[in-house]
């Protein structure tokens, strides 16, 4: 495919998707969670679980130091990034790969006006694949058109596009939901409130999109709002028979179905988007307040990408089901198999010889 705008109307399509993202079932670019089905993220689920039991041993670490040791990242995070930038990094450093991390645009050739295409191809002279977050939600498209059209590619992974897509972040929050529901049925059934601007969150959206697969018993969402969320993502939900249900207020949630919630995810304000940001904060409607906690159950999961302002108290953070910092954890070893994936070691690594 040689044009831009093909390219990018074929990834709105699945067909599409499977056509340009993968190639012998290995992603080439990871761009948006709805290239992911069920079967493929169990086994990456599976990888992360075996790499993080390697890291337990000294010839488990010899190892998996040994995967990608001749490989070099170019980590590119042209927006703030702690957990998603330091998770990379530390993952490739788990697989013997070297980074090198790029936050200031300023310090390359795309301000001085270097088209992606061409920043791309010099990149990949230099690297063996691209970790991009951008608040231009196409730029990691456009990387991925760049190399599908180049004949010296390299995989493009997005760690955070625009307000839409988020898809390792959704990977760890998944693999940590499912991590903490062994034993008590899985996902199947279970309902989960989504709390934050969601129409303009890319965590959570993301998040959405994966967690579609996973026959929820019910979505409830309290979304601010000047950002409710996108009917596309909703629609995903109604063809799947899941009850979705909308909540002005966290307050008028937890009334309405407190008691039958297993997962809440807590989302920060978007404030970066806005043009006169103001204070950073939100208001009590979009706050999990402490007070809530004795209509909540103790074996409820809270969840929230991070980082946090005041809409997720550390009055939570003793609450058994807080899982805030387990899903950092997790983001190192699930950012650690996707690349074991991308890169074709998995089945050396793990010792099932699928490659
Ligand atoms: C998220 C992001 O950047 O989209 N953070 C993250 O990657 N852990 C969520 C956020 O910043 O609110």
């Amino acid at each position: 495919m040689s044009d831009w705008e093909a390219f990018e109307r074929a990834l709105e399509t699945p067909e599409g998707r499977s056509e340009l993202l993968w190639a012998e079932g290995r992603p080439r670019f990871v761009l948006t969670a709805r290239q992911f089905d069920r079967p493929w993220v169990d086994r990456l689920f599976a990888t992360a679980t075996a790499l993080r039991r390697l890291d337990r041993t000294d010839a488990g670490r010899a190892r998996l130091r040994a995967a990608l040791a001749d490989r070099r990242l170019f980590l590119l995070f042209a927006q703030p990034s702690t957990r998603t930038c330091e998770s990379f990094a530390a993952a490739a450093h788990k697989l013997g790969a070297t980074v090198r991390v790029v936050s200031d645009l300023s310090a390359s050739s795309f301000s001085k006006g270097e088209s992606v295409e061409d920043g791309l191809r010099t990149l990949a002279t230099f690297f063996d694949g691209l970790v991009v977050r951008h608040p231009d939600p196409t730029f990691a498209v456009q990387a991925a058109f760049a190399m599908s059209r180049s004949p010296w590619p390299m995989p493009i992974v997005a760690a955070g596009s625009g307000t839409r897509e988020h898809p390792t972040q959704a990977l760890l929050d998944l693999y940590t939901l499912l991590e903490r529901l062994e034993g008590r049925g899985g996902l199947a059934g279970k309902r989960l409130l989504l709390i934050g601007d969601l129409g303009r969150n890319r965590a959570a959206r993301s998040l959405l999109d994966l967690l579609v697969h996973y026959e929820l018993g019910g979505l409830e969402l309290v979304s601010h709002p000047d950002h409710p969320l996108q009917e596309d993502v909703l629609q995903a939900y109604r063809a799947a028979g899941v009850p979705v249900a909308s909540h002005r207020t966290v307050a008028a949630a937890v009334a309405a179905v407190g008691p039958a919630l297993d997962i809440v995810y807590v989302t920060r304000l978007q404030q970066e988007w806005d043009r006169a940001p103001g204070s950073l904060g939100t208001a009590s409607d979009y706050v999990l307040e402490p007070a809530y906690r004795e209509r909540l159950r103790d074996d409820l999961l809270i969840l929230h990408p991070l980082p946090r302002v005041n809409e997720l108290p550390t009055a939570w953070d003793d609450h058994p089901g807080f899982l805030g910092w387990r899903q950092m954890r997790n983001g190192l070893w699930v950012r650690a198999a996707l690349l074991a994936h991308v890169y074709g070691v998995e089945g050396a690594l793990t010792g099932s010889g699928r490659t």
